[in-house]
């Protein structure tokens, strides 16, 4: 079995499924190590890690250095990667996008939008492929809830199942109403992972930098597990206190000469 067959047995199952992302080799290693299922290399690398201002702003290159670094942490993982804003307007852009991806180490890629077109170009080329509805960072300026009204729902709902229909293997619903995320993940075979969609979705993903607390910002769909940021600032704080009181370093952190050697080199 495929290791994404694998994770959609969970949703056959009714197992909840793990997703997390990650941008870099360490803290690769750490969730693979907690056990998750799926390691996404979003393009919220840009924001989270590269400082852009917008996920717009993200490149192929980046993304391709940046899966490379998380594959390297992670060897075994399930690794998704987003294909980057204006690098899937033709299937055969796409295409060369993915495999771009995929030589860096993705097992899976994600695009947003409704395009089953898209999907099943790289269904049949052999990617695993992850749909990404609701709130498209890509496409929207404003990061506001999707699907609230019954036309926008169906809509969504019509679209899930056409990305379902062609081959897709995993859904990202993002800011949508949790009544509309449990029809959909009730109705297709591919497995929905939620971000602020509530509980019915097959499985929740979080950016690792909200969860873990590196982020400041609170945002409605997260859980904040650790106070990251604010163990850094203390921890960069206290060494910057021991360089310029001299309590750091230490005899222990040092090292001398061999006795002759001194006495050569002062001679
Ligand atoms: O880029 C990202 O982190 C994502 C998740 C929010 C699903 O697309
Ligand atoms: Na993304």
């Amino acid at each position: 079995m495929s290791k994404a067959d694998l994770i959609l047995e969970k949703k056959r199952h009714g197992e909840k499924i793990v997703a997390i992302t990650a941008y870099d080799a360490p803290t690769a290693r750490i969730e693979a190590e907690a056990g998750v299922d799926i390691i996404l290399v979003g393009d919220s690398v840009g924001v989270n890690v590269l400082g852009y201002s917008h996920e717009r702003e993200v490149t192929l290159a980046d993304m391709a250095h940046h899966i490379a670094a998380v594959r390297r942490g992670a060897p075994e993982a399930y690794l998704m990667g987003d294909l980057p804003y204006a690098t899937y307007d033709t299937p055969e852009m796409a295409l060369a996008s993915a495999r771009l991806l995929r030589d860096a180490g993705a097992d899976c890629v994600k695009f947003e939008g409704a395009q089953p077109g898209l999907v099943a170009a790289l269904v049949s080329e052999g990617f695993d492929v992850c749909g990404h509805l609701g709130l498209e960072s890509q496409h929207q300026d404003v990061k506001r809830r999707q699907g609230k009204t019954a036309a926008a729902a169906a809509k969504l709902y019509d679209d899930a199942l056409a990305g379902d229909a062609a081959g897709q293997k995993f859904l990202v619903l993002e800011l949508v109403p949790q009544e509309l995320a449990g029809r959909i993940t009730r109705a297709i075979k591919s497995a929905t992972i939620g971000i602020g969609a509530g509980p019915q979705t097959d499985g929740q993903v979080l950016v690792v930098n909200d969860l873990a607390g590196v982020t400041t910002r609170e945002f409605k769909h997260n859980r904040r597990y650790g106070q990251v940021s604010a163990a850094l600032r203390d921890a960069v704080s206290a060494y910057a206190n021991e360089v310029r009181n001299g309590a750091f370093p230490e005899a222990q952190h040092a090292f001398h000469m061999a006795e002759d050697e001194r006495a050569a080199f002062e001679a």
